[in-house]
């Protein structure tokens, strides 16, 4: 569904995009409509309107939605809300990340050309669908500057997530935009959210979240959503349409909700993680620490993202054996994967989010993951450091 107004700050956009129709309806919170079916006015215009809906057309005003696979309301008020903070003019909501990726790549391969150039890193399930061909691609992963003599005639999407998951490695999106000339970009926007990072406003055709994560903030709902042009929009809705990938609505209405509080949640969390970033820096155990604020030699931080997100990662000393200690021996601090909640979560990438990633991308043994959320940072740092020092 197309966004209505474009220049409202983030801030604002959070609060209010959706929503405009809400006062004439008499309502202040959006309604949410479970319809599975919808009445049809006639055969002629129900006909009509099944074949809109199909070939990834919108809702006319006042017409039938037919049947929920293919148009729902509650969801295209999401879009349009999320399509409004990422300044697109429209955005496409998924039952998963997994299945927003899946139908990007199959809307992008469907005429045929099936090579797709790849940053990694790139979260482990991505990378495992690109790695595997399991959806008939052909990839090339690429280091950003290798980016442009891997484009071919046949390339249909560069793909690329910045800050990555989960080593938080940061990449210039202009620069990768015109890296991959007429070739569209696929930016994996998760970690930075559009609060902090807006990808379209540097060259990327297609914006996709796993909306599962900070979006829905709360660890209650699976969900995905790209933001691009509406010609995408199009190929994206037939595709979800055709293979019944939509959003669940009761979901779509948690995630415009979420929208709300988004921009806080995105600062409050950014500004803890920071703190245990320069924290856990000192700490003697370990090794590493992967923050946008700790590692940004292209200065994208202030230029393209406006803040750093609520991610980071850290590599103790002792490798895997020690990562599994310390994530053991967190209290407050929850052992779980997933990502920007309101709640910290630490994970161990090599064995599970990215498992199946192999060679030189796989995560350090090492390395953990943690997504900071809104608890106080001192009391985080009182359970990393009793977590650490399980290590003797
Ligand atoms: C950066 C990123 N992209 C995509 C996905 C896939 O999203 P989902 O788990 O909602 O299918 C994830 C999940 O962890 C992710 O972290």
């Amino acid at each position: 569904m197309s966004s209505t107004v474009d220049t409202r700050s983030v801030d604002t956009a959070a609060v209010h995009a959706g929503r405009a129709d809400l006062t004439a309806l008499g309502v202040h919170a959006p309604p949410i409509d479970l319809s599975t079916t919808n009445p049809l006015p006639s055969v002629t215009d129900g006909g009509e309107a099944y074949e809109t809906l199909a070939t990834g057309g919108t809702l006319p005003p006042g017409g039938s939605a037919v049947y929920q696979r293919l148009w729902n309301p509650t969801v295209a008020r999401f879009e349009t809300a999320l399509a409004e903070l990422e300044d697109t003019p429209a955005a496409v909501a998924f039952a998963s990340g997994m299945a927003a990726l899946t139908a990007t790549l199959l809307a992008a391969t469907g005429d045929g050309n099936r090579h797709v150039v790849a940053v990694r890193p790139l979260y482990g399930g991505t990378d495992h669908v690109l790695a595997t061909g399991l959806l008939g691609t052909d990839v090339t992963w690429a280091r950003p500057d290798q980016v442009a003599a891997a484009i071919r005639p046949d390339t249909a999407l560069v793909v690329v997530e910045t800050p990555a998951n989960p080593t938080l490695d940061l990449v210039d999106i202009a620069a990768l935009a015109a890296a991959a000339g007429g070739t569209p970009l696929l930016v994996d926007n998760t970690v930075a959210t559009p609060v902090l990072q807006r990808p379209a406003r540097h060259g990327a055709a297609l914006v996709l979240h796993s909306a599962t994560k900070s979006i829905g903030g709360h660890g209650d709902v699976l969900a995905g959503v790209v933001a691009c042009d509406e010609d995408w929009a199009v190929r994206l809705r037939q595709v979800r349409a055709l293979t019944g990938a939509i959003l669940h609505p009761l979901g779509a209405y948690l995630l415009h909700r979420g929208l709300q509080t988004l921009p806080l949640r995105v600062r409050a969390q950014s500004a803890g993680a920071e703190k245990l970033a320069a924290w856990l820096a000192r700490h003697p155990a370990v090794d590493r620490v992967h923050h946008p604020g700790l590692d940004d030699p292209a200065g994208l931080v202030g230029r393209q993202m406006t803040g750093t997100g609520s991610l980071l990662a850290f590599e103790v000393r002792g490798g895997a054996p020690a990562a599994a200690t310390v994530a053991a021996a967190c209290r407050l601090i929850t052992h779980a994967v997933s990502l920007g909640g309101v709640d910290t979560l630490v994970q161990h990438p090599a064995s599970l989010t990215h498992r199946p990633v192999t060679g030189d991308a796989r995560p350090a043994g090492g390395l953990l993951r943690l997504s900071v959320g809104l608890e106080d940072p001192e009391d985080l740092r009182a359970d990393l450091e009793q977590a650490l020092a399980a290590l003797g």
